[in-house]
Parts: structure tokens; C-alpha cells; sequence
């Protein structure tokens, strides 16, 4: 463990979380303004071949042992399913496979759902905010609620499983959609998370005061179903807590509450920018170049060394109750949710 991607308070990180693109068909207003953004450059975004090298200097050097793709939307990736086959052709020092997954919002999932299955992707995780169409368009600015359904129904066809699905609630937009939602996950075996808006949109898009907060959609929930909390200490590093549902066998439904309910120290992530850069934390204020190592011929213990030395700088937490916080300059589709 001494090799691997240790911080300066104890935490380790095994999981790896790539982004691929910083770009997005949809353009859900928590995340993304209108007019979309100024996208990296074509020749600052890594090439598979980059991205797949640092992918296997993690594995083979760092300790990782879970990969997870992300964007923007990584499904605008022409060469996905190459990256994720090299992936999961990778093994650990003690002889494991990767694990892999991919959250996406499953425009075009239902194409490609199981050429990813066959390169080895195990599971996806869908962003899907309202059940309501007209809801979900307004949302996510693009008319497209049906791609997601057919896409989710493409993922469990193809035995991406768990599927996942992620909501964010919005007040006085989704709010009201806690029990809705967790019906029709229950209906079609989805596991679903409420997440915790946070302040990485699109600048001033945040109001702490607006927060629908774990608390309260956990209330809801418990109004209308019996939710039995999962036992302690099966959480791991994960975000979501996660609750079984009485008379639903083989369901949980789980809320993310990275505001009211931080769990930066058990944190096992660190992240790569698809612009080649080690990002230790969501809300980082630094970002470590690894392109430049790349692009300038270093092997892999000297990229490997960057890296390790750039997870030493995470910081303990996000700090979003500080009076002193400030949204950092990425957003997140630019940063890899
Ligand atoms: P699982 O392995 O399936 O549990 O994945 P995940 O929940 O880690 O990943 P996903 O991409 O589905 O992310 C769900 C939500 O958790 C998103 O809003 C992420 O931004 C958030 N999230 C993921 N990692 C972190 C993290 O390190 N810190 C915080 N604050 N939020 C995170
Ligand atoms: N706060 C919380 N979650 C967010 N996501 C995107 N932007 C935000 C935000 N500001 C979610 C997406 C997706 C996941 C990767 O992150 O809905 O499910
Ligand atoms: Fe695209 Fe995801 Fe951002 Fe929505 S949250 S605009 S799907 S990157």
C-alpha cells in the first residue's frame, strides 16, 4: 500500500474515475449553462491510447482496482468500447480484474449497450431526473426522455447490472417526483440514488437555501414505503447510503448526500480530467498535469510518481459550509461527475 495513492490524511484511492470528454448532448441546468461551454480543445483531450496508459500505469503501479468512465458524456466517445476492453484486459499486482462502469444519461445506450457488455464494461449508472417528459426537457434542455428509457431498458437486456439510476431533485422543479421515482425504479429493478445538488454548475446556479436535502427526501420516501438502513459498514467509500425496501426483494434505494452529508474522509477516488489532468478531488483548486508527461516521452514510474504526488495534495474535504468556500472554476462536466 505504501505504493499506492496515499493523502496526507490517510485516505488511499483505489477507485479511479475517467473522464472522456467534457462535452454533452443534453444540457441539464444543474450542471451545464445553455449555451453549452468553451470545450477543451481537440488536441488537450487524451487519445485513447493516452487515456488506456494511464489507466494501466493506476492498475499495474497504483492500486486501483475500479474504473469508472465519465464525461461530459462519455457515450460521445467513438472509441469507448476499445478503452473499456483494454481495461478490463488489465490486471492488478495480485492477479484481479478491473472492475468498470460507466455513468452516462444513456442517449444512445440502447445501440450501444452490448458492444459494451462484450467488451467487459460491468455496469452503468443512467441520470435520470423526472418521469415526466415535458419535466424531464425542461430539465435537461434537450427532449429526449424517451433515448433514456430505451436506453436503461438496453442496459438490463445486456446484464449491465445493477443498473443505477441518479436523480437530482430540484425545488419547486422535481421535488415532488421522491416516491414517484422510487415506484418506477421498484417496477423495473433499477437501483436509485438521490443525489444532493452541489454547487458545481454553472456559476450562481447553487442557493444553499434551496437544497433538497437528504433528510427530507428520505421522509418522503418513508411516508409511503418501510425502508430497513443497510448494516453498517457495507458503505465502503461509496457516496450513497443505501436502504433495502420491505417487500421488495433484491431492491435498495439510496441518497447521496455529499452536502448535508459529507463523507470526504472515507473518500477512495481520484479522478483524471479528459484533458489529462489528476484532479484528487471534485473539489479541487489544483489540477496536475499528466498530458505533458505523457506527450514529453516519460515512462510509467515517473508518470506514476506525478500522480502519487498529486493525490498527496487532496484536500480533507469540500469545504462547502466554510464561509470562506468558492465554487471551484471547473464545472462539473468539465471536471467528470
Ligand atoms: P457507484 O460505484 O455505483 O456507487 O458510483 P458513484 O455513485 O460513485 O458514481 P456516479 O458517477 O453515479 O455518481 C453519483 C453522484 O455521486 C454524482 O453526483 C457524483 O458527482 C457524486 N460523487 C461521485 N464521487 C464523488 C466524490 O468523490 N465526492 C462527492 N462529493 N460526490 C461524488
Ligand atoms: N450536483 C450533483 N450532482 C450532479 N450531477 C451533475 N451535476 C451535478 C451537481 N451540480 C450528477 C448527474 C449525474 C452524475 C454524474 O452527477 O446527474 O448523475
Ligand atoms: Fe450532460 Fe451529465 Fe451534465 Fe446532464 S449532468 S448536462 S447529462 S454531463
Amino acid at each position: 500500500r505504501a505504493q499506492g495513492l496515499a493523502d496526507r490524511y490517510g485516505r488511499v484511492a483505489t477507485d479511479l474515475r475517467v473522464s472522456l470528454t467534457d462535452r454533452c448532448n443534453l444540457r441539464c441546468t444543474y450542471c451545464m449553462p445553455a449555451e453549452g461551454l468553451p470545450w477543451a480543445p481537440d488536441d488537450t483531450v487524451l487519445t485513447d491510447a493516452e487515456v488506456v496508459r494511464l489507466v494501466r500505469v493506476g492498475v499495474e503501479r497504483l492500486g486501483i482496482r475500479e474504473v469508472r468512465f465519465t464525461g461530459g458524456e462519455p457515450l460521445l466517445r467513438r472509441g469507448l468500447e476499445g478503452i473499456v476492453a483494454a481495461t478490463t484486459a488489465l490486471r492488478t499486482p495480485d492477479g484481479a480484474r478491473v472492475r468498470t462502469a460507466l455513468t452516462t444519461n444513456a442517449l444512445g445506450l440502447d445501440k450501444r449497450a452490448r458492444s459494451l457488455a462484450e467488451a467487459g464494461l460491468d455496469r452503468v449508472n443512467v441520470s435520470l431526473d423526472s418521469l415526466d417528459p415535458q419535466r424531464f426537457a425542461r430539465i435537461a434542455r434537450r427532449d429526449r426522455h424517451a433515448d433514456v428509457l430505451a436506453g436503461l431498458a438496453a442496459a438490463v437486456e445486456a446484464g449491465l447490472t445493477p443498473v443505477k439510476v441518479n436523480a437530482v431533485l430540484q425545488r419547486g422543479v422535481n421535488d415532488d417526483e421522491a416516491v414517484p421515482l422510487l415506484a418506477w425504479a421498484l417496477e423495473h429493478g433499477y437501483h436509485l440514488r438521490f443525489i444532493e445538488q452541489m454547487p458545481l454548475g454553472p456559476h450562481g446556479s447553487w442557493r444553499r437555501e434551496d437544497l433538497v436535502t437528504a433528510r427530507e427526501i428520505l421522509d418522503a420516501l418513508s411516508a409511503a414505503y418501510d425502508l430497513v438502513a443497510e448494516p453498517d459498514g457495507s458503505r465502503g467509500g461509496t457516496p450513497a447510503e443505501t436502504w433495502t425496501v420491505r417487500g421488495h426483494a433484491g431492491a435498495t434505494v439510496g441518497v447521496i448526500g455529499s452536502v448535508t452529508r459529507p463523507f470526504c474522509g472515507a473518500c477512495d477516488r481520484t479522478r483524471l480530467t479528459a484533458d489529462g489532468q489528476v484532479r484528487s478531488c471534485l473539489f479541487a483548486r489544483e489540477e496536475d498535469d499528466l498530458r505533458g508527461l505523457l506527450r514529453g516521452g516519460a515512462d510509467d514510474a515517473t508518470v506514476a510518481d506525478a500522480w502519487r504526488a498529486a493525490q498527496r495534495g487532496k484536500a480533507a474535504g469540500h469545504g462547502i459550509d466554510d464561509p470562506s468556500f468558492l465554487q471551484p472554476a471547473r464545472t462539473m462536466s468539465a471536471i467528470g461527475g
